[in-house]
C-alpha cells in the first residue's frame, strides 16, 4: 500500500496568511514566517491596532506583510478581506487558520450567543476562508490549509462543553478535506494542530497536574513547532507530544478513559480559569495597513 504524501510547503517565498495574528501564537506564526523568508504575510485580525502592530514589527524586523481588520465570524468581512488578499498577492500559499476564542463557562451557565460565538470564530471561519482560498491551491497543486485546533479537539474537558466541540469540529473539518483532498489526487498539505494549554493569557488560570508530561506550552515554542510541521509536510501535530497519547488511549473503554484523564487531572485543569479580559471588538474587512515592501 502506497503512502500518500502532499507536497510540503516552504515557508520561503510563500504567501502566508494568518487570522487571528494579532497576539499569542498567531502573531509568533506570522512574525516567524517573515523570519523564514515569505513573500509577504497577511496579517488578519478583529483587532485592528493588534493586526498593525504586527505587520509593523515584520517591517521592522525587514520582512514585508500587511495588516487587515477581519472578524471571522462575519462572512461578508472574510470574502472583502480575501478579495483583498488576492488583489494584492494573486495568491495564498499557507493559509492559518488560527484565531479562536474561549468562554470556559461551566455548561449551565453558557448561553446560546456564547456557543454560537464560539462555533461562528472557531469552525464556521474555516470553511469562511478555506473556500476562497482552496481554489487557487488545487489549480497550482500546491499550498497549505493549516487549522490550530487543541488538544481539547481529542478528549473533552470538564468547562469547555463549547470550546471543546468547536475544536472537535475543527480537528473533524480538516481530517475531511484531507480525505478529499487525497482521494481527488491533490498534493495540496493540510495541517491539524492540537496543543495543550500555552502560555498566551487566553487560558488565564488554568492549571496542570502532570507538568513533566503536560506542560504549560511556551508560545514561540508552539508557533516555532507550526512552522517546522508546515515546511516538513506534517499532517497532524499534537503537542506536547506525550499528549499524542490520548490518541491511543481513546481506545480503552469509557470508563477505563475516564480513569486516566482523571489521574492526569483534566477535569480540574480549567478550575482557576479566569481567561484574558479584553476590550471592545470591532468589525470590518478594511486593510488597515499597508506595507510598501508587499506590493
Ligand atoms: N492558549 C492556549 O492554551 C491554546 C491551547 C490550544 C489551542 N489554542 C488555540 O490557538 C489559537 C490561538 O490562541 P492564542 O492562545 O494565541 O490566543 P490569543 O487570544 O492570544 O489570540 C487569538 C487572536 O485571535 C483574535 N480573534 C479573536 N476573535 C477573532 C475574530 N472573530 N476574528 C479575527 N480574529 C479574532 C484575537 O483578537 C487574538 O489576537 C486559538 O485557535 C486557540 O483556540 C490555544
Amino acid at each position: 500500500m502506497a503512502l500518500f504524501r502532499p507536497a510540503k510547503a516552504p515557508v520561503r517565498g510563500a504567501v502566508v496568511l494568518v487570522t487571528g495574528a494579532g497576539s499569542g501564537i498567531g502573531e509568533l506564526m506570522a512574525v516567524g514566517a517573515a523570519q523564514r523568508g515569505a513573500k509577504a504575510v497577511c496579517v488578519w485580525d478583529v483587532d485592528a491596532a493588534a493586526a498593525s502592530r504586527v505587520a509593523h514589527e515584520i517591517e521592522r524586523r525587514g520582512g514585508a506583510a500587511r495588516a487587515w481588520r477581519v472578524d471571522v465570524a462575519d462572512g461578508h468581512c472574510v470574502d472583502a478581506a480575501a478579495a483583498s488578499v488576492l488583489a494584492a498577492f494573486g495568491r495564498v500559499d499557507i493559509l492559518v487558520n488560527n484565531a479562536g476564542i474561549v468562554t470556559g463557562k461551566r455548561f449551565a451557565e453558557m448561553t446560546e450567543d456564547d456557543v454560537e460565538r464560539t462555533f461562528q470564530v472557531n469552525v464556521f471561519s474555516l470553511y469562511r476562508t478555506v473556500r476562497r482560498f482552496l481554489p487557487g491551491m488545487v489549480e497550482r497543486d500546491r499550498g497549505s490549509i493549516v487549522t490550530i485546533a487543541s488538544a481539547a479537539g481529542l478528549v473533552g474537558v470538564a468547562r469547555q462543553a463549547d470550546y471543546s466541540a468547536s475544536k472537535f469540529a475543527a480537528v473533524g473539518f480538516t481530517e475531511s478535506l484531507r480525505s478529499e483532498l487525497r482521494h481527488s489526487g491533490s498534493h495540496v498539505h493540510t495541517l491539524v494542530v492540537a496543543p495543550y494549554y500555552i502560555d498566551t493569557g487566553m487560558f488565564d488560570g488554568v492549571r496542570t497536574r502532570v507538568p513533566l508530561l503536560l506542560p504549560i506550552l511556551k508560545p514561540a515554542k508552539v508557533a516555532d513547532a507550526v512552522l517546522d510541521s508546515v515546511e516538513r509536510g506534517d499532517q497532524r501535530r499534537v503537542l506536547p507530544r506525550f499528549a499524542n497519547a490520548v490518541l491511543t488511549l481513546k481506545a480503552l473503554p469509557v470508563p477505563l478513559l475516564d480513569a486516566v484523564t482523571e489521574a492526569f487531572g483534566v477535569s480540574s485543569t480549567m478550575d482557576g480559569f479566569t481567561g484574558r479580559r479584553r476590550g471592545g471588538r470591532t468589525a470590518g474587512g478594511e486593510e488597515t495597513r499597508r506595507s510598501e515592501k508587499a506590493s
